[in-house]
């Protein structure tokens, strides 16, 4: 099948067109600059919320813990925090996952349910176990995928320690992003199991892995070509570190601008050498102006990058003990020697103690990283 540049295998296709979306997103919030506005099924425009629904964007269902069904009519404003994703990206990470009838399925990010009805419909709902960390979401869930006649175990737990009651998996998906994977998802994967994990970058990206459960218990295989900025899994305590003023330090110029980061294949290659800690922000000034700020709360080094009128690089100001534009420059002429790798030509290899990704370019040297 193919619906809107997706290719479809036809078990997947099946599985999704005997899979209504519409009973597991009844409110969603649409986006407005800062705020999210909830949009239900109100009566005068079915045809418009379906036509929502049923195209291929992800759907927001939960802003700063508050559900779009709990919003009423107020808009609300903060972090996005679940999400029905993107039906071609869950496409993408299915076909990876490879779920045939009878096989023991983990999904860590209940969300809507939706995910984990087209789980049911592959592998068998006796065999699927859906964890998410908030009770608001997976009662929902359950009642919603049970008015479907499917009944796979929904829990509501931290996500981050697998559910080790419900193992051996032979599968594992995560939908919500991981910076290291965690030792319960190895530990709970049957030798020979397959998991696809979105591994969360210091950019706007991330990348999604999938990963075939070695004998050793370490995991191998490679990065998937799409592109996923999923929200991170969140356990424990969530430090929040505030954006520093990129006041004092030096001024200097650069070759290339924040906007290099736009281009999601130099991203995913930039994200390699940044400390998984780092964030980017971006914004424009009143003129126009694309500016971005880098930082990392390890050691509070901060660069601002200002775009320079007519494609003359940037200006950028560094503080703190190291220049990080200076590393996102190394890597784009490393890069650029390389001959721009695709992400999808990267391998990686993970355990417990953390991921390895490399790539072997055509003269056979093999560059690695360990983000
Ligand atoms: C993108 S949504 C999942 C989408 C879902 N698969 C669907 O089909 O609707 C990410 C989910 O991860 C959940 N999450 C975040 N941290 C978690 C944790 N530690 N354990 C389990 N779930 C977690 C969030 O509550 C959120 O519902």
């Amino acid at each position: 099948m193919d619906q809107g540049g997706v290719v479809l295998s036809s078990h997947l296709a099946e599985a999704f067109l005997n899979t209504p979306r519409h009973p597991f997103v009844p409110v969603f919030y649409r986006r407005e600059g800062e705020h999210f506005s909830p949009r239900g099924n109100t009566g005068t425009d079915t045809a418009g919320w379906l036509a929502q629904v049923y195209s291929d964007d992800s759907l927001i269902t939960e802003v700063a813990g508050v559900h779009a069904e709990d919003a009423g009519a107020r808009s609300v404003t903060g972090a996005p925090t679940s999400s029905s994703t993107a039906p071609s990206l869950m496409a993408d990470m299915l076909d990876a996952l490879d779920v045939r009838k009878g096989a023991r399925v983990l999904e860590v990010g209940t969300g809507t349910g939706y995910n984990a009805a087209l789980l049911c419909h592959l592998a068998g709902a006796e065999n699927v176990t859906t964890v998410d960390r908030s009770e608001r979401l997976t009662h929902a869930a359950r009642d919603r995928l049970a008015t479907l006649g499917v009944r796979p175990a929904v829990r509501c737990e931290d996500g981050s320690k697998g559910v080790p009651s419900r193992a051996p998996f032979d599968r594992i998906i995560g939908t919500c992003s991981v910076r290291r994977i965690p030792s319960s998802w190895f530990d709970q994967l049957a030798p020979g199991g397959i998991m696809v994990v979105p591994i969360k970058g210091a950019l706007a990206g991330g990348m999604l892995a999938r990963l075939k459960k070695r004998e050793d218990g370490t995991a191998a295989g490679h990065i998937l070509h799409t592109p996923a900025a999923f929200m991170p899994l969140l356990s424990g305590n969530q430090e929040q570190h505030q954006e520093p003023e990129a006041t004092g330090g030096t001024t200097r110029d650069s070759r290339i601008s924040g906007k290099v980061l736009d281009d999601w294949t130099f991203s995913f290659f930039a994200e390699l050498h940044l400390d998984p800690g780092t964030v980017r922000t971006y914004h424009r000034d009143a003129d126009g102006t694309h500016v971005t700020t880098m930082f990392t709360p390890l050691d509070g080094s901060c660069a601002r990058v200002t775009e320079q009128p007519e494609g003359a690089g940037a200006r950028v100001r560094v503080s703190g003990p190291r220049d990080l534009w200076a590393l996102v420059e190394r890597a784009h002429e490393h890069w650029l020697s390389l001959n721009r790798p695709r992400r999808e030509w990267f391998t990686i290899t993970a355990s417990p103690e953390g991921q390895t990704v490399a790539y072997t370019d055509p003269s056979g040297e093999v560059n690695r990283w360990s983000p």
